[in-house]
């Protein structure tokens, strides 16, 4: 039988644990406050800030919700940050991506504050992840690494091939799965657009981690029997359903699931997992800053 890891339910006892460093802070009048700022008008970007305002609003984390037009000057995002960043009462600053094409990225990223930086996107916090020194661990990549804790699967000595190579998850999740820590001590390797020979990576694979964005790329053809799936993809695809849009993930998940042990379904995987740390990382900055 396949396991199928139930993001939703590992997520909720990670918010139910929170609660109680969340009262402790409140005993001593601090508040743990999360700032998240859209500029964009992308669907699906929007859903996702507002899914992390409402994550907070259950906790107890007070959420500031910051739109920008997307057409805006990059000056007011900047000068945005500037405020978020001098203002006391917050802890975390996360800045939905992608942002318009006419805003610096990397800019961005580098005028937050790295101890507001709940995303840990800084380079600072990027540098302190790789040197094994974490401040606060990029929320997808975390996250994943408690889905596999909680499924009982120990990545030491394992075969764990990552597909994508984004700042956001193929990075630092490759990074996390080479540490000598717990949740790491396994053999990586990172695939991308440019890997010949994909399916031979993947097939000698103990653990694949699907991060590419491309919908069901990897199939139960590119997998060895007992192999543990984790699927990162969120692909809206055209479909005659009630929102005229379905969620897909980067993994064939019918196909795949006859080979696995474990799979991450696509929604209810990875996507509750990656809001679930973001609070964790608000209550760590927030812990942090009043200390
Ligand atoms: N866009 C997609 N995933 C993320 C994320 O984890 N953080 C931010 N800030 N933007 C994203």
């Amino acid at each position: 039988m396949t396991d199928v890891i139930d993001g939703n339910a590992v997520a909720q006892g990670i918010r139910d644990d929170l609660r109680a460093s969340i009262d402790q802070l409140e005993a001593e009048d601090v508040t743990p406050t999360l700032a998240t700022v859209l500029m964009s008008d992308d669907p699906a970007s929007e859903t996702y800030v507002s899914m992390k305002q409402d994550d907070c609003e259950e906790v107890g984390i007070e959420a500031i919700d910051v739109e920008i037009d997307s057409d805006a000057p990059a000056e007011e995002l900047f000068e945005t940050i500037d405020e978020l960043n001098a203002d006391e009462n917050v802890d975390g600053i996360l800045v939905q991506m992608p942002v318009p094409e006419h805003v610096d990225k990397r800019a961005v990223l580098e005028v937050i504050d790295p101890e507001k930086d709940v995303d840990g996107f800084h380079p600072e916090n990027v540098g302190r992840l790789v040197a094994g020194n974490a401040r606060y661990k990029p929320c997808t990549p975390h996250g994943i690494q408690k889905l596999l804790a909680t499924a009982g699967v120990d990545t030491e000595g394992k075969d764990a091939v990552v597909v994508g190579r984004s700042d956001i998850v193929g990075k630092p999740m490759a990074n996390l799965f080479m540490q000598k820590a717990d949740g790491g001590n396994a053999t990586v390797t990172v695939c991308h657009s440019r890997t010949e020979n994909l399916a031979e990576k993947t097939r000698d694979a103990d653990i694949v981690v699907a991060a590419a964005g491309v919908p069901e790329m990897i199939d139960g053809s590119m997998l060895s029997e007992g192999v543990v799936v984790i699927d990162v993809g969120i692909n809206r695809v055209d479909a005659d359903t009630e929102k005229g849009y379905e969620l897909i993930g980067d993994v064939e998940y019918d196909s795949a699931k006859d080979k696995a042990s474990a799979i991450t379904p696509v929604p209810g995987g990875v996507g509750p997992m990656t809001r679930a740390m973001l609070l964790y990382n608000t209550v760590k900055a927030a812990g942090r800053q009043s200390g």
